[in-house]
């Protein structure tokens, strides 16, 4: 099993970036946890906070690759272009996000990433990326 965890803009700063919303832990130490949690799967991690440096990494990874967790970050709400190339790949996308979006200014509502991924998971912390992992795993 193979599986990539794919963060976008402004994710390099968790840790530091506004912690009564993201949390105190760094991804780095966070992805440290996950990879012992799950000793038997092939887990990779990309963060980019350029848009087409995200789509090149879908592209590379998406016609091989058993499952993509991805928090696009703002360009979830903006970018069509991200989700054209979740449309243009084979491997499964879980919409991942850290705080509940749903619960925050209406602009962060909109998704551009739900309607072209397999599932969404917002507002459990980094514990997101966990379990969207487990349901890439159940599928
Ligand atoms: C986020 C939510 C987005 O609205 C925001 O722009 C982010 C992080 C989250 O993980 O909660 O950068 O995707």
């Amino acid at each position: 099993m193979n599986l990539i965890i794919i963060n976008g803009p402004n994710l390099n700063l968790l840790g530091k970036r506004e912690p009564e919303i993201y949390g105190k832990e760094t991804f780095g130490d966070y992805f440290e946890q996950l990879k012992g949690l799950y000793p038997d799967i092939s887990l990779t991690y990309f963060q980019s906070n350029s848009e087409g440096a995200l789509i090149d990494k879908i592209h590379e990874v998406g016609f091989s690759i058993d499952g993509i967790v991805l928090n696009a970050g703002a360009y979830t709400h903006t970018s069509l272009a991200i989700a054209d190339a979740i449309s243009g790949i084979s491997s499964p996308v879980v919409e991942v996000h850290i705080s509940n979006v749903h619960k925050r200014e209406s602009i962060r509502h909109k998704t551009f990433v739900g309607p072209v991924a397999v599932g969404t998971i917002a507002g459990f912390g980094l514990d997101s990326y966990r379990l969207a992992i487990e349901a890439l795993l159940k599928r």
